[in-house]
This record gives C-alpha cells, structure tokens and sequence, in this order.
C-alpha cells in the first residue's frame, strides 16, 4: 500500500528510467540472434522480472543487475509461451513474432482480455498469415507454423502497437521484402526498429506509417540502450501539475511527448527542453481544457488517467474522450471517493475541477491508472492509501522514492 499525503510546491530532480514498453519488446527480439545481447536502461519493474521469466523458460539465461540486462539465447530455443506467464502479463504476446522469424514455430497461449475490457490479437493473426504463417487455437494455446516467411504488404485496420512489432520481428528474419502499412509510430517502435538494424536487420521508416523491411539470413547478437520513458515522464509532469513547483525531469525526451507538452502548455504548466531532458514549472492550479486520445503523435492512451487526475483539481471544466481503450476509465470511480466531479458518458468523461481532494482509501486498477491515483493524492487533503500497490510496481521502478525526492509525501505503509 502507497501513503499519500497533500504535497507541494514539489521541487528538485528526478531521472526516468528506459521505457518499459520498449524494454519488453526488446527482450523478445533478442530471440531472434543466439548469443548475448545486452540491455542498457531497463526498468527494475516485475514486468521486466516476468518476461526475464518467459525467455527462461524458452531456454535462455536472463541477469538483471542494475539497470542492465543480460540475455543469452541459445541455438535450440524452446518456442513456447506458456498459460501461467502469458496470464499475468499480456506483453507476452510479442514472443509469437521472433519465434516464427527464427525458427517458424511458436505455441503460445492466447492471452485473454484485462482491465481495459476486450483486447483482441486479430491483427498480429492476419498480418503474420500474410507472411505466410497458419494458425490454428486448441486448449487456449494458438499453434503457429511456417515453412519459409515470405515478404508481403501488410495493411494494419489500425496502427497497433503490439501487431506492428510482432510483424517488424517476424519480417526481418522474412525472405524478400515487408511492407507494413498504417504502421504504429510510438518512439517505442522506432526503438525496436534500431535494435532490429543494430543486430544486421534493414529496416526503413520504423517512426512513420510504412515501414519497410528487407529479410535477411541472420542476425547477431547486440549491446544497446533503451529509449526514455515518456509515459514516467508524463507521470512526474502530472505531480508537479497536481502539486506546483518546478522540477527538472532527467532523461526525458520532449521530442517523444510533442503533443502532450502541448495540451500542458494550455493547462498552465511551462515546459522547457535542457541538455539531458525536461525542466518543468507548474502553477499552483492548473486551467481546464478537453483532450482525446489518438495513436501517436496523438496524446496516448497511457496518459489519460494523468490527465483526468490533473483535470479533477483544475479550473473549470474539461472533457476527455479515450479512443484507443474503450474499458480504460478505471480511475474514475477511485477519483470519486476522493471527492472528485466526474462523470462518464461512453468514452467521455466530463470532469469539473474541484479546489482539492479529499484523502481516502483506493484501489489501483492498473498500471497507469494505479500511478494517477498516488499522483491525484498529492492534492487530496488528509491521507491517500493506494491499495493493489503492486499494479504500480510492475510499471515504475520506485515510483515512491522519486516523488518522495521531489519533496512529495509519500511512503509505503
Ligand atoms: N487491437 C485490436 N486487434 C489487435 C490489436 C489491437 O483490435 O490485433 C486494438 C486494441 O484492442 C486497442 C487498440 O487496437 O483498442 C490499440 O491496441 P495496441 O495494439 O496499440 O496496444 P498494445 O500493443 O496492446 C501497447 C502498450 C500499452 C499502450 C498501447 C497504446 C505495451 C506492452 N503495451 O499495448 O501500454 O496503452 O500500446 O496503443 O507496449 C501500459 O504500459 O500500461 C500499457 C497498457
């Protein structure tokens, strides 16, 4: 359980760590060359702790100590992703692209839906087929299978993050040429595609929406250094959003947050770039405005519990529209016992900002939801008890620690 109490103006430094969805995807491509590759800049988050997991189980060794992993890949991968593991974390799904590139087979349990409702893997099935892969599902476990993995365009019905990278890691090891059409263009799928080049792969235009790839014969193990964090950096942001003050957020990359530092600069929030990442000054209330959710460079998903917690203390009245997960409005209900007006139609909330919160006992649903609820009660008077803890930890390497550096409240209880 997280200890919350009313915090502010915040103040100091605070550096984020790699992103852990570039980290996870990472970790899955380096299946695809034997030997060791070596991971700079990874999260020590239970995430990171469970795919480590999976790789084992498929036959590697995987060291994590400090910020850098170690995986060794051996020759005679075990290409299976099984119930238990695949059950608890959902990202587990981005194995099933490696393993047919490397070695056209995979079995791997069909993960089921989560908090935000109804999460298909149709369009990582239908873009694989076009490869060349067959799949058939017995028993909760999908079956792939290919004899040889053959270039083809594949047209995405919509730019996912997790088709895309199964498709990019399953194509460079491909014969011929792939072109991925309304590709997702998340600075995580960027960095995959500069894992996948440093490791001999030919990909173009990885960050755009058609990215091309050029099979080749093998790959090599790499050393590399994963990409900032941006959604930890949205989460610092919003505390000090939530809380005032001014705060420099080390690694953060501006270039990857355009269209949020956007919306911030409307809100009231002044941002400016430095030499390694963000300094941020934010005024004691912050101004209401409406923010939807769009695939990159849209404002993503992953900030929206960040924007209706800073919305629920602002001036006036703002309205947030979630496009990309239908289900993913779990904060609201725990904002609402913290006194917060907020009310949802569909996938809009309509959120009229309060003079502040009132302190009381929560859950975290999730991840990002989890981190908006400790966020939201910096600015809720009396104490916040963040229960289901644990959700936050699979996200944020010491989420606590470094809010409590930034003067925070904080603390386990
Ligand atoms: N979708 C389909 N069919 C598919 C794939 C996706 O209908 O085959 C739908 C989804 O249901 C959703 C939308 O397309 O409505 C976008 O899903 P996407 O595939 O882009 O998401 P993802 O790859 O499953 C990743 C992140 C999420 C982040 C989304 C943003 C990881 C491990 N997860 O999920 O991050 O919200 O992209 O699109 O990278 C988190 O970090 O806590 C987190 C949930």
């Amino acid at each position: 359980m997280v200890r919350v109490r009313r915090s502010g103006p915040l103040e100091g430094t605070v550096r984020v760590s790699g992103a852990k969805n570039s980290a996870l995807k990472l970790m899955a491509a380096a299946l695809l060359a034997p030997g060791r590759s070596v991971l700079h800049n990874v999260p020590r988050i239970a995430d990171v702790t469970w795919m480590g997991e999976l790789l084992e189980r498929m036959g590697c060794t995987v060291v994590h100590e400090g910020a850098t992993v170690s995986i060794d890949v051996p020759v005679d991968v075990v290409p299976e992703a099984p119930y238990e593991l695949v059950e608890r974390m959902r990202a587990s799904i981005v194995v099933l692209g490696p393993l047919l590139g490397r070695l056209g087979e995979a079995r791997v349990s069909v993960p089921g839906g989560d908090d935000f409702g109804h999460r298909p893997i149709d369009m990582h099935l239908k873009g694989l087929e076009e490869l060349g892969a067959t799949f058939t599902t017995s028993h909760g476990y999908i079956e792939a299978r290919v004899d040889v993995l053959t270039g083809a365009r594949v047209l995405l019905e919509f730019p996912s993050v997790g088709a895309t990278e199964n498709l990019l890691m399953a194509s460079v090891l491909a014969k011929g040429t792939t072109v991925i059409d309304n590709a997702a263009r998340e600075p995580e799928i960027a960095d995959l595609a500069s894992f996948l080049n440093r490791m001999g792969a030919v990909v173009a235009g990885a960050g755009t929406s058609t990215i091309t790839v050029e099979g080749v014969e093998r790959l090599d193990p790499v050393d590399y250094t994963v990409v900032a964090d941006r959604i930890e950096a949205a989460t610092y942001l919003a505390a000090v959003g939530i809380a005032g003050g001014e705060i420099t957020i080390e690694g953060a990359r501006a270039d990857h947050m355009d269209m949020l530092l956007a919306k911030l600069g409307e809100m009231g929030i002044r941002v400016s770039p430095t030499a390694d990442g963000l300094w941020v000054m934010a005024p004691q209330r912050l101004r209401s405005l409406d923010v939807s959710t769009l695939p990159y460079p849209g404002v993503a998903t992953d900030y929206q519990p960040f924007v209706v917690a800073m919305l629920s203390v602002a001036d006036g009245v703002g309205i947030v529209t979630e496009n990309i997960f239908g289900g993913r409005f779990r904060t609201i209900d725990e904002l609402l016992r913290m006194g917060a007006d907020i009310r949802a139609e569909g996938h809009h909330v309509v959120i009229r900002g309060v003079e502040a919160l009132s302190g009381a006992p929560v859950r975290a649903p999730d991840i990002r939801a989890g981190a908006a609820l400790v966020v939201a009660g910096l600015a809720a008077e009396g104490e916040t008890l963040v229960g289901d803890a644990h959700h936050v930890a699979r996200g944020y390497e010491d989420l606590v620690g470094r809010l409590a550096s930034l003067g925070a409240d904080i603390a386990y209880a």
